[in-house]
């Protein structure tokens, strides 16, 4: 196998590889899933579990696929198969490196269709279209919009434009390049995100009390309690493995590790670049984002309005509650009136579209990469096959998306998924490759020395917290999802169509993989 290969392109500056890095990892999952995870796992109590994860695998991890990435990188590889290959000589490893082609290709098309929303609520809030809405008209709203047979509120082909135009954004992005195209998205897109974030947190924290009716009791109810019920833990919860499933799980999606798409990144890295203290200062960022914005963002708005009983609901009835119906509720009752509903509105949707596009074409991008390396194909090219594929079978989300098709994906790819890849390159990084090996890689170019606990927790803690969680998890979780315990016969058919899709996505991957080393063995790229 070959250890050098033609010179790939290059990150512009490093401020931009860290604001690209951080918009990898900020995305949805920040504002959106991280508020539902917590309010739903009990607040405070969900927060220590969540910490203990992001110090013993986010963290790790985080550095663990910078490495993979660059050494990948370094050897002309910019998608997870070479890279594992790379790492471990045995011609299976590509094969097992298929599931860094699969999870950010599954969970990009996925994701662009609930960023699309994002797109679509900007404009309806720049329309004024939800202001006067009560929660029943809210919800009417968000259904008819996610319901292509409940055409109350929305045109049928509403959702099709605002995917079609989000689809298009991405991949136009992506066509552009590294440096022109994502690096010059995450330095106009992150700064504003954040700006925009900030303006939100001081407004809502400085709102002021209001009566809120709970079992028919009146009471007050304030942003401050949100911010109480969030750093309050209540520690009799913290025995239930319902609440360290779902922290570890918000770990792995709020950070992208165990997805694909942060060793794409690195692997545009140089042997002189810093991964040691650019790879904790994206997880900080992203954890700022999460924690001190996310966290001060939609639950003490929601809190404050509807107490934490009512929060807690809304979390509950579904997935997207908090961020679609709940949160333009609140702008509606923000004094100001109409004026002050849209300006939140358009700030709120319009850094969650910002968020979710600096992952989405991080996502796009192993994808891309494998293509252009291993087909010979040119970046336009790629881009628009990929953009077209992505289209239409993101168009079966659309369709069936009130029969759980994107629930199956979101569970399996965005949740189950993630932590297999992540043990198993933990696997071949630390173990296969070296605890030595994977130390020095680290610390190549380094601008900062890890303290060597990390080393100790990387070898032995991270990837026995992953078999465990893993085991865990197939237990408590996947079987009851494989039997869809939970599931109403009725959707049974298109769940079953759901994980064929995904299964048929597998299999032409794999046998990409196989086309693709048979090209570079004619080529002179590899010996076997
Ligand atoms: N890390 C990305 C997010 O949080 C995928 O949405």
């Amino acid at each position: 196998m070959s250890d050098s290969a033609p010179a790939r392109e290059a990150w512009g500056s490093r401020i931009g590889l860290i604001l690209a890095m951080a918009g990898n990892a900020v995305g949805l999952g920040n504002f959106l899933r991280f508020p539902k995870q917590a309010v739903e796992n009990g607040g405070g109590t969900f927060m220590i579990p969540y910490f203990i994860a992001f110090l013993l695998v986010g963290i790790p991890l985080m550095w663990i696929e910078w490495g993979v990435g660059r050494h990948g990188g370094l050897r002309g590889h910019g998608s997870v198969p070479g890279m594992f290959q790379s790492l471990w000589k045995n011609p299976i490893a590509k094969y097992l490196g298929v599931l860094g082609l699969f999870m950010p290709m599954v969970v990009l098309i996925y994701y662009c269709y609930i960023e699309s929303w994002t797109l679509a609520w900007t404009w309806a809030s720049l329309r004024g279209a939800t202001q006067g809405l009560d929660q029943a008209g809210m919800q009417a709203f968000f259904k008819s919009y996610v319901d292509l047979d409940n055409g109350t509120v929305h045109g049928f082909w509403t959702p099709f434009a605002f995917f079609f135009i989000t689809i298009l954004i991405n991949f136009y992005v992506v066509s552009k390049g590294l440096t022109k195209g994502i690096e010059r998205l995450a330095k106009i897109g992150m700064p504003i995100l954040f700006i925009f974030a900030a303006i939100l947190v001081v407004r809502v924290l400085t709102l002021g009390a209001s009566e809120v009716i709970i079992d028919g009791v009146a009471t007050q109810s304030s942003p401050i309690d949100g911010l109480n019920f969030m750093y309050t833990p209540n520690w009799s919860l913290l025995a239930s493995p319902k609440v360290w499933l779902a922290a570890t799980g918000q770990i792995f999606f709020t950070l992208s590790v165990g997805m694909g798409s942060l060793q794409a990144y690195a692997s545009y890295l140089t042997k002189k670049d810093d991964i040691a203290l650019s790879g904790i200062a994206t997880a900080a960022t992203n954890e700022t984002a999460e924690v001190v914005l996310g966290g001060s963002l939609a639950i003490p708005a929601i809190v404050a309005f509807f107490g934490v009983a009512g929060a807690t609901a809304i979390a509950k009835g579904g997935s997207f509650d908090l961020g679609f119906i709940a949160m333009p509720l609140v702008f509606n009752q923000l004094p100001g009136g109409a004026m002050m509903s849209t300006i939140a509105g358009v700030m709120w949707f319009g850094l969650l579209f910002l968020a979710g596009i600096t992952s989405s074409v991080a996502m796009a991008t192993p994808a891309l990469s494998f293509v252009e390396e291993n087909f010979g194909w040119t970046r336009k090219k790629t881009a628009i096959g990929l953009g077209v594929i992505a289209l239409l079978i993101g168009i079966l989300h659309l369709v069936y998306y009130t029969q759980g098709f994107l629930e199956e994906w979101d569970y399996w790819a965005g949740t189950f998924g993630l932590v297999v890849l992540a043990l198993i390159e933990t696997v071949l990084f630390v173990w296969v490759f070296g605890p030595d090996n994977m130390w020095r890689e680290i610390h190549e170019g380094a601008s900062i020395r890890i303290p060597r606990f990390f080393k100790f927790v990387m070898t032995f803690v991270t990837p026995v917290f992953l078999l465990v969680m893993m085991i865990w998890w197939t237990v408590q979780e996947a079987v009851p999802t494989l039997l869809m315990a939970n599931v109403p016969e009725a959707d049974h058919g298109v769940r079953w169509a759901s994980r064929g899709v995904m299964l048929a996505i597998l299999l032409i991957q794999l046998w990409l993989i196989k086309a693709a080393w048979r090209r570079r063995v004619l080529d002179g790229k590899e010996v076997t």
